[in-house]
């Protein structure tokens, strides 16, 4: 289908006896939040590493645009439009905000010119990272360096660098995570508008959110997909209940 955007076949990945990821194949399309949900252990992250190329899987691939990306490297599929997002890491806290996103731009287009040119003095640069944190929220912040910015603005500003890779799609894992009610509502909006732009492959615990935001939910038990579909077939499924909505209930 041409509005497969990401789509995984037959992953496998064990570590020792455990098999983590077991012959998982899905799909994400434009214009889609596709949330995946499972119990502690269930290989949601080993899963999005498999994705992201941090892991190496023992069978399956993963495909990008129509593209078999399974043997490229985490940089590789990044500039193939791969975004990961909510890595603390992916932000240099010692610059501003702007400069963040215009180290990202600069990066998308494959310029290595930085070391020539500083990147601030580049107007153009700096016109099209403005235009992005606007996108986000962040404009007031531009100047702010990231080690100065609240929680909830580093992830805006992780979003703000990701959308400056001209990402293909988003992987998500637990963006709500330390966000305060307010916090995870804003991102919870944010995001229903960020899928028009790259459909969105989230991880997350937070069920409302899960609930308010996904258009497809896989739920994914010792490491299989148990059951896949709308937000109200996966509510309704009692294999789903018993398995993972069962269990968060008593927590
Ligand atoms: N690098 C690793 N080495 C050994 N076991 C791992 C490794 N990564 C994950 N696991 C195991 O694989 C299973 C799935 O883990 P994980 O993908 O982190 O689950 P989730 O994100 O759903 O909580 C767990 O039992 C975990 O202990
Ligand atoms: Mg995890």
């Amino acid at each position: 289908m041409d509005d497969v955007v990401l789509e995984l076949r037959g992953m496998c990945r064990s570590f020792g006896a455990l098999k983590a990821t077991d012959d998982v194949s899905l799909t994400l399309r434009h214009g889609e939040v596709h949330a995946l949900i499972g119990p502690n252990g269930a290989g949601k992250s080993t899963l999005m590493g498999l994705i992201s190329g941090r892991t190496t899987p023992d069978a399956g691939s993963v495909w990008l645009a129509g593209q078999d990306i399974t043997g490229l490297s985490v940089a590789q599929r990044a500039r193939l439009g791969l975004a990961r997002s909510f890595q603390v890491s992916s932000l240099i806290p010692e610059y501003s905000a702007l400069r963040n996103v215009m180290l990202a731009l600069q990066a998308g287009e494959g310029h290595s010119y930085r070391f020539l040119r500083p990147v601030v003095f580049d107007r153009t640069l700096q016109r099209v990272g403005r235009d992005i944190l606007d996108r986000v929220g962040l404009a007031a912040r531009a100047s702010v360096d990231a080690a100065f910015l609240s929680h909830g603005e580093r992830r805006l500003l992780e979003i703000a660098v990701a959308l400056a890779m001209k990402p293909q799609c988003f992987l998500l894992d637990e963006p709500m995570a330390g966000l305060g009610v307010e916090g995870t509502a804003r991102l919870i909006t944010f995001l229903q508008g960020l899928k028009q732009q790259a459909p969105i492959l989230l991880v997350e615990h937070d069920m409302d959110a899960v609930f308010r935001l996904a258009d497809r939910i896989s739920v994914l038990v010792y490491g299989r997909i148990i059951a896949s579909g709308t937000v109200a077939e996966i509510r309704a499924n009692p294999l789903v209940r018993a398995a993972y909505l069962g269990e968060e209930s008593t927590q």
